[in-house]
C-alpha cells in the first residue's frame, strides 16, 4: 500500500527513489513489474529488464489532450480504487500536461501545455483521446482559438510516441457514425509521421494502457500491432476465445430474453446480440475496477467496441451476429444446433475448424509482428514556433 503523504517527484530523482520515498517496497515494484511482463506477454524471464529500466527513469513526460469525447477513457484508466504502483505510475507521468486532471484550466493549461511541449520536445508521450473533426474546416471543436486539428499537429511533433486512447482517437467512434455531422476521425487520420498505437475500447483497459506506456519506457518504442494499429499482446485473441460462456456456446446453451432462466444461469448471449466471435479484447483476462468484471460477466452482450466502425457495423446491438465472411459463425452455430439435435459432433467440429482458420491467420501476423526487429522512430521534425493563443498573448 502507498504512503498517502505526498512526495514531489525531484527533477534528477530516478523512478525507483521516487517510489521508495512513496513507501514502495521492493518486493511490490518487482510484483509490478512481473505482471506487466506477463501482460506483455514477454514471459517472468523480462521481469528484470523491466525493473531496471523503469527504476531509473528519470521523470519522463507525458502530455494528455482531450478533443471530441466523454471523459470515460480518463476515468477508466484513473480508476477509483484503492492506489497501485500503476496508478502512481501513471498519475505522476500524466500531469505535464492535462486539461481534467489539473487544476489549472484556460490560459494557465494552455501555458502548461507549451512549456511542457518545449522543456521535453523529441521525448515526451503524447496521449490523444476523443476524435478530430475535421468538416467545415474544423470549426466543432476549438480549444483556446484553435481547430482540434491544429492543437494535435503541434503536439504530434514533438512526441516520441502517440497513444490513441479509446474508441474516439482510434476511429471516431460514436462521433463517426453515420452520417458523421462533424467529419470526426481518429488520431492516425491527421497524423500520420509519428509512432501511433491505437489502444482500443469504448473505454480501454487501465492495465493496458499502462502495460503499453511500460513497453515505451523499457524498450524504447511501442509494441507490436496487428493492422488496425492495436497492440497485440491485448488485442490478438477474440473474446468469443477467451469467454468463461463459451463452454454454454459448444452446448447449445443460449439465453433468449435478458429474463429467462438462461440469463439466470450465465448461458451463452450469442442469441440476444453477443459480438464476441468477431471481437479482439483482452476483456475477459484483464477486467475492470480490478478485476471485479466485464460486460458479458455482468450478463450484457459485448457491443464490439474495440472493433472499427461498430457503431455502424455491430448494430443493432441485440440482434444476433450475421454470418461473417471468415468465420460463419451464424452458419455453425445453427449446424452446431442441428448436430446436437442428433447427438452427434459435427457441428462442433465445424465450428472449431472455422474459428481455427481465423485465429490462425491472426496468430501468423502476430508472429511475424514479434519476430520483426523494431523500425527505427523517425525523429521528430525541428521545432516551430509555438501558435496557441496563449503563447500569442505572451508575446505581446
Ligand atoms: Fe468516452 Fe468511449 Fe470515447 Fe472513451 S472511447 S472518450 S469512453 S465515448
Ligand atoms: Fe461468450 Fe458471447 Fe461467445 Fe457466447 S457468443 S461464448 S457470450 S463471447
Ligand atoms: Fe467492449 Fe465487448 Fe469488451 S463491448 S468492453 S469489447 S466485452
Amino acid at each position: 500500500m502507498l504512503n498517502p503523504s505526498s512526495h514531489p517527484w525531484m527533477e534528477d530523482e530516478a523512478l525507483g527513489t521516487y517510489l521508495e520515498k512513496r513507501g514502495v517496497s521492493r518486493r511490490d515494484f518487482v510484483a509490478f513489474c512481473t505482471k506487466m511482463a506477463a501482460i506483455l506477454g514477454l514471459g517472468s524471464l523480462a521481469a528484470p529488464k523491466v525493473a531496471k529500466a523503469l527504476e531509473t527513469l528519470k521523470r519522463p513526460s507525458v502530455i494528455w489532450i482531450q478533443l471530441q469525447e466523454c471523459t470515460g477513457c480518463v476515468e477508466s484508466v484513473l480508476r477509483v480504487s484503492d492506489p497501485s504502483i500503476g496508478d502512481l505510475v501513471l498519475d505522476t507521468i500524466s500531469l505535464d500536461a492535462s486539461e481534467a486532471l489539473m487544476a489549472g484550466a484556460g490560459t494557465a493549461y494552455e501555458s502548461a501545455l507549451q512549456k511542457a511541449m518545449k522543456d521535453n520536445y523529441g521525448k515526451y508521450i503524447l496521449v490523444v483521446t476523443g476524435s478530430v473533426p475535421l468538416k467545415d474546416d474544423g470549426i466543432y471543436l476549438t480549444i483556446a482559438g484553435r481547430t482540434a486539428k491544429s492543437v494535435i499537429e503541434e503536439a504530434a511533433q514533438g512526441a516520441a510516441a502517440i497513444l490513441a486512447l479509446g474508441a474516439c482517437a482510434h476511429w471516431g467512434s460514436v462521433q463517426a457514425a453515420k452520417p458523421n455531422p462533424t467529419g470526426a476521425v481518429g488520431v492516425s487520420e491527421v497524423i500520420r509521421n509519428r509512432p501511433i498505437v491505437n489502444i482500443a475500447g469504448c473505454p480501454p483497459i487501465a492495465d493496458v494502457v499502462t502495460a503499453t506506456i511500460v513497453h515505451h519506457l523499457t524498450f524504447g518504442r511501442l509494441p507490436a500491432t496487428d493492422d488496425d494499429g492495436r497492440p497485440l499482446f491485448a488485442y490478438g485473441a477474440r473474446i468469443h476465445d477467451q469467454c468463461s460462456r463459451r463452454a454454454n456456446f459448444d452446448a447449445g446453451q443460449f439465453v433468449e430474453t435478458f429474463d429467462d432462466d438462461a440469463a439466470r444461469k450465465a448461458y451463452c448471449l450469442y442469441h440476444v446480440g453477443c459480438k464476441g466471435p468477431a471481437t479482439f479484447s483482452p476483456c475477459p483476462i484483464f477486467q475492470w475496477n480490478e478485476g471485479t468484471n466485464w460486460p458479458i460477466g455482468a450478463g450484457h452482450p459485448c457491443i464490439g467496441c474495440t472493433e472499427r466502425n461498430f457503431w455502424d457495423t455491430m448494430t443493432p446491438f441485440y440482434n444476433r451476429l450475421p454470418d461473417i465472411a471468415g468465420i460463419g459463425v451464424e452458419r455453425t452455430a445453427d449446424i452446431l444446433g442441428a448436430a446436437l439435435a442428433v447427438g452427434a459432433a459435427g457441428g462442433v467440429l465445424a465450428h472449431a475448424a472455422a474459428t481455427g482458420v481465423y485465429q490462425l491467420s491472426h496468430k501468423k501476423k502476430a508472429e511475424q509482428a514479434v519476430a520483426a526487429p523494431p523500425s527505427a522512430y523517425p525523429p521528430p521534425p525541428a521545432p516551430r514556433e509555438p501558435v496557441s493563443s496563449a503563447t500569442k498573448k505572451e508575446e505581446k
